[in-house]
C-alpha cells in the first residue's frame, strides 16, 4: 500500500492505537490506587455534608445530597477520584477558572480536597442509562458523534474515552451522562476557546477543536438526556453502591 491510500489508513488508525494505549495505562494506574481508604471517605463526607471552619460551604448545597448534580451544578458522584482532585487542585489554583468553585477549593487543603473527591467517587451514579430500542442513525447527530465519531475529521467517538452509555472509564475519563446541556456545552466551548486547563495530553482541546456550535449542541443535548430518572437516594441499600473509583 503506498500513496494516498496508505496515508488515509494510518490517519485513521492513529487515534485507535493511541487511545486504546492511554486506556492500558489508566487501567494500570487504577490498579495500583483501588484500594479503599474508609478514614478519607468518612472525612469527605463531612465536608459535602457540613462544609468546613475555614468556610468551604457544604457541596451538597449545590450539588445535590448524593452528589446527582442538576440544571445549574454537575454531577460528582461516581466520577475519578484523580479527575475530582484534580478539577478542585485546578480551581485552587485558578488554573480553572469558576468564581464559586475557586473561593471553596482554595479554602480546602489538599488532604481535604483528596478526602472529598474520595467520597463523591464511591457514591452511586445518579441514574441506569436510559435503555433505546435502536442505535443511532447518522441523521441523529449528537448519538452519532457520541457513538461512532467523524473519521473524516479524525474525531473519535466520544464513547471512546467516556465509555459506553457515557458512565466514565477509570480514573481519568469522567462520566457525561447526567451532566447537564448546559453545563456540557459550555466545558466544550471553554476548551475550543482555551478557556479550561487542557487535561491529560489534550484530548478534550483536541476533540472540541473539531466540533462545530451544532455539533456541540447535539452532544451536549445527548447526553444531557442519557439517565433514565435516579432512583429515590433512600432506595440505595448501602451494600449496592460500588467500589470506589480511583
Ligand atoms: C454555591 C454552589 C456550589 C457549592 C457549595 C459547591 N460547588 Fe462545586 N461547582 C459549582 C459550580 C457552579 C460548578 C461548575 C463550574 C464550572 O462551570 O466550571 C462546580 C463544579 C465542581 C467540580 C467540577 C466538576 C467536573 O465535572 O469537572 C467539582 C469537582 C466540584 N464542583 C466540587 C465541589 C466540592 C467538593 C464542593 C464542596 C466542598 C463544592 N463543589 C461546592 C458550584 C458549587
Ligand atoms: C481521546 C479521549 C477522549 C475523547 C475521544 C473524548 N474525550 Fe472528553 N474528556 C477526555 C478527558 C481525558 C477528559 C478530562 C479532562 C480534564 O481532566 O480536564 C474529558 C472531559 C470531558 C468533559 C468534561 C466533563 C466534566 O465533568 O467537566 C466533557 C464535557 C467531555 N469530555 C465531552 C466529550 C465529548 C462530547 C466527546 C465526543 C465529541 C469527548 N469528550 C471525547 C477524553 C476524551
Amino acid at each position: 500500500m503506498s500513496g494516498p491510500e496508505a496515508a488515509t489508513a494510518t490517519r485513521v488508525r492513529w487515534p485507535v492505537m493511541f487511545v486504546a494505549w492511554l486506556m492500558a495505562c489508566v487501567a494500570a494506574a487504577s490498579a495500583t490506587t483501588a484500594a479503599a481508604q474508609p478514614d478519607k471517605i468518612a472525612q469527605g463526607e463531612k465536608i459535602a455534608t457540613g462544609g468546613t471552619p475555614q468556610g468551604a460551604a457544604a457541596c451538597v448545597g449545590c450539588h445535590g445530597a448524593n452528589g446527582q448534580g442538576n440544571a445549574d451544578f454537575p454531577r460528582l458522584a461516581g466520577t475519578g477520584a484523580s479527575y475530582l482532585q484534580a478539577q478542585l487542585d485546578a480551581f485552587a489554583s485558578g488554573a480553572r477558572k469558576n468564581s464559586i468553585m475557586q473561593q471553596f477549593a482554595q479554602k480546602l487543603t489538599p488532604d481535604e480536597r483528596s478526602a472529598v473527591a474520595a467520597y463523591y467517587s464511591q457514591l452511586p451514579a445518579p441514574g441506569a442509562p436510559k435503555q433505546t430500542a435502536q442505535p443511532p442513525t447518522p441523521a441523529e447527530l449528537g448519538g452519532w458523534l457520541a457513538t461512532r465519531g467523524r473519521w473524516s475529521d479524525q474525531l473519535p467517538a466520544c464513547a471512546q474515552c467516556h465509555g459506553v452509555d457515557g458512565s466514565g472509564v477509570g480514573a481519568q475519563f469522567p462520566p457525561l451522562a447526567g451532566l447537564s446541556e448546559n453545563y456540557i456545552r459550555e466545558q466544550l466551548t471553554a476548551w475550543k476557546a482555551n478557556n479550561r486547563p487542557p487535561g491529560p495530553l489534550g484530548l478534550m482541546p483536541a476533540v472540541a477543536s473539531k466540533l462545530s456550535d451544532a455539533d456541540v449542541t447535539a452532544v451536549a443535548q445527548y447526553y444531557a438526556g442519557l439517565l433514565a430518572d435516579a432512583p429515590a437516594p433512600s432506595a440505595v441499600p448501602a451494600a449496592a453502591k460500588p467500589a470506589p473509583r480511583p
